[in-house]
């Protein structure tokens, strides 16, 4: 969800480098993009809707300098149109911002300018108002006292980076949005951007902002010279230089035609680097665990779906009450937030707008907040007591896949932890990583395309599971939504004759995920059922049986049989998608980190 990046540089043509920089936050999702660059003391702009071009010379923009703003908008505020793509410009010209956000009062805002000031607006954007404001307010003001009043004013989740002309400076807020400073050695250049991957080739020594902080970054004698300070008291603050551990290559797709199936290939040998946690860490969780009276698994989209299997298998394993809850409703349920409560909030990105939220609002209520995430210093990794992390490495598919088996992974090992059975989960786990590392050949991949073909045309699926396999036909049906458009649904097997039956007529496709356990024999019964009203039987088991009309074989692998179930049917998604000519890395609509509500 929108790419800010930004650079200041002895180069004095940085426009090349902010192309590039945008290019690779394509992945986060965008409707539109901008450049900002300031040449002969004026503020040059330059927008456009669609995608940026990979070949910056056919961006029709002849502009250069050493100071530049780029962004790539995900629309929500105002439509996707030229005039509402950033940068805006303040109405003198002498600002031009890029904002990540949502400014939630910028409707009261817009009106004051415009009565008290006479302000004119030249877009439906809410982030206007944040530049009109910082001019109004540098009329008077040095610009920390302005970017102080103006961040008093603004009400929401945002981070922005204002281009100063007349003192040639960076203005840096961040409130709740990422913004991440990336400084490389020699001090002649700076990049600031939504991600690591943007800047990664050039350094790897990162600066995060973080909440309620601000920054005025510019060239002087050669050099960057740069200011971090707080928000509320505009006092100076040291920042920590954290070298990251991103290997550029990894954010590149190689010899893959797209992230989607690069991502899942990779899974290869993600459990096995999830399986590599700190001990003392997990200990720390199982203690905090033993103490409270219960845990809350929470997250959104599809890290919600392995909260729900992780719930699952605490439940088979030990005997602590676990919930699990989609972040955006834990605020609707606040009277069972306590300090005997412990928060596991789970998210690939650790910037999910909504999890951070529910984080918030679990701190305040005195729960322990914990995490299990695929980005270290990531906003969720900051603001919680205790982290756990996926190792994934970067996952740029808008459509989760190793993160989210790289998450149930780490939901296994600490349940059998909790369960004091830390050895057996880590060796089951291990097995798991290397029957995914066997099951994931051409061979079987060449298998699923040719049902692909066969499922090209469906116009509704449908999948089934129980226990902790019906979280995975929940997870399988957003993973067909994302990329091949078709109107799929999971539900818990036991619930198929209380409606959604009335939904199959003759060869709807459903697939139906059996492992070899205590739910076999029952979700057996269902397919049959489905059968019987001329449903056509997808079955995802180890072993065959009569009601499947097609077998799609995945290993035994005991309770960590949901993380292997849900590949098959990942790379289902991925065939159908590519055969549809969609593009699986970029859904529809969709974003990768969504960063607002
Ligand atoms: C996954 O395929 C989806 N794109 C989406 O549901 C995602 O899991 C959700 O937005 C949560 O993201 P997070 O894990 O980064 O918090
Ligand atoms: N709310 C702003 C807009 O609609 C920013 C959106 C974004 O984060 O890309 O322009």
């Amino acid at each position: 969800m929108c790419g800010i990046f930004s650079t200041i540089s002895l180069d004095t043509n940085v426009k090349n480098l902010v192309v590039e920089g945008l290019k690779k936050l394509e992945y986060r999702g965008y409707d539109s993009f901008g450049i900002s660059l300031i040449q002969n003391n004026k503020i040059k702009n330059f927008k456009s809707t669609g995608e940026i071009p990979s070949d910056p010379s056919k961006i029709e923009f002849e502009a250069s300098g050493s100071i530049a703003i780029g962004h790539t908008r995900w629309a929500t505020h105002g439509g996707v149109n030229t005039a509402n793509a950033h940068p805006h410009l303040s109405q003198n010209q002498q600002y031009a911002i890029v904002h990540n956000g949502i400014i939630e009062n910028y409707t009261k805002l817009k009106q004051e300018l415009i009565q008290e000031h006479n302000y004119q607006f030249h877009s439906e954007t809410d982030t206007e108002v944040i530049v009109a404001y910082f001019q109004i307010l540098k009329e008077n003001l040095a610009t920390k006292q302005a970017l102080q009043t103006l961040c008093k004013k603004l009400q929401g989740r945002y981070s922005f980076i204002i281009l100063d002309n007349n003192t040639q400076e960076l203005i840096l807020a961040r409130q709740g949005s990422p913004l991440i400073i990336g400084v490389p050695k020699d001090e002649t250049s700076i990049f600031i951007a939504s991600d690591v991957p943007a800047f990664v080739k050039y350094t790897q020594n990162v600066i995060y902002l973080d909440d309620n902080q601000g920054a005025i970054l510019k060239l002087a004698d050669q050099k960057i010279q740069s200011h971090y300070f707080d928000l509320d008291t505009l006092t100076e603050i040291q920042k920590r230089i954290i070298k990251v551990e991103i290997n550029p290559e990894e954010t590149e797709l190689g010899e893959h035609p797209h992230f989607m199936i690069k991502e899942i290939w990779e899974q290869k040998d993600s459990i096995r680097k999830a399986l590599e946690q700190d001990l003392s860490t997990l200990k720390q969780f199982v203690e905090k665990f033993n103490e409270a009276e219960k845990i809350i698994f929470i997250g959104c989209g599809t890290a919600h779906k392995v909260a729900i299997c992780t719930q699952y298998l605490f439940a088979k394993l030990t005997k602590k009450i676990t919930l699990h809850e989609i972040s955006s409703e834990l605020k609707h349920q606040k009277n069972i937030l306590y300090s005997k409560t412990i928060v596991v909030a789970i998210s690939q990105s650790g910037e999910t707008a909504e999890t951070l939220e529910a984080i918030e609002l679990a701190k305040k209520h005195g729960c322990f907040t914990t995490c299990i995430t695929n980005v270290r210093e990531s906003s969720l990794d900051r603001n919680c007591d205790l982290s756990l992390f996926i190792k994934a490495g970067t996952e740029k598919a808008v459509a989760s896949t190793k993160a989210t088996t790289g998450q149930m992974a780490i939901g296994s090992l600490l349940a059998f932890a909790c369960a004091d059975r830390l050895n057996e989960g880590k060796f089951l786990l291990s097995n798991t990583g290397a029957l995914i590392n066997d099951m994931l050949n051409p061979r079987y991949e060449d298998k699923i395309s040719q049902l692909a073909k066969e499922l090209r045309y469906a116009q509704n699926m449908y999948i089934i599971g129980k226990g902790a396999n019906y979280p995975i036909a929940l997870e399988s049906a957003i993973k067909l939504q994302e990329v091949t458009y078709i109107h799929a649904e999971g539900f818990a097997g036991g619930e198929l004759k209380h409606g959604p039956l009335a939904l199959i007529t003759k060869q709807t496709p459903v697939l139906v995920i059996a492992s070899n356990d205590d739910c076999f024999q029952e979700i057996i019964s269902n397919a049959i059922e489905i059968k019987s009203r001329g449903g056509y039987i997808i079955g995802i088991s180890p072993v065959n049986n009569e009601a499947f009309d097609y077998w799609l074989k995945v290993p035994e692998a005991g309770l960590d049989s949901p993380i292997i179930n849900l590949i098959p049917i990942q790379i289902l998604a991925y065939h159908i998608s590519v055969l549809k000519d969609n593009n699986p890395d970029k859904p529809r609509n969709l974003a990768k980190s969504v960063t607002v509500k």
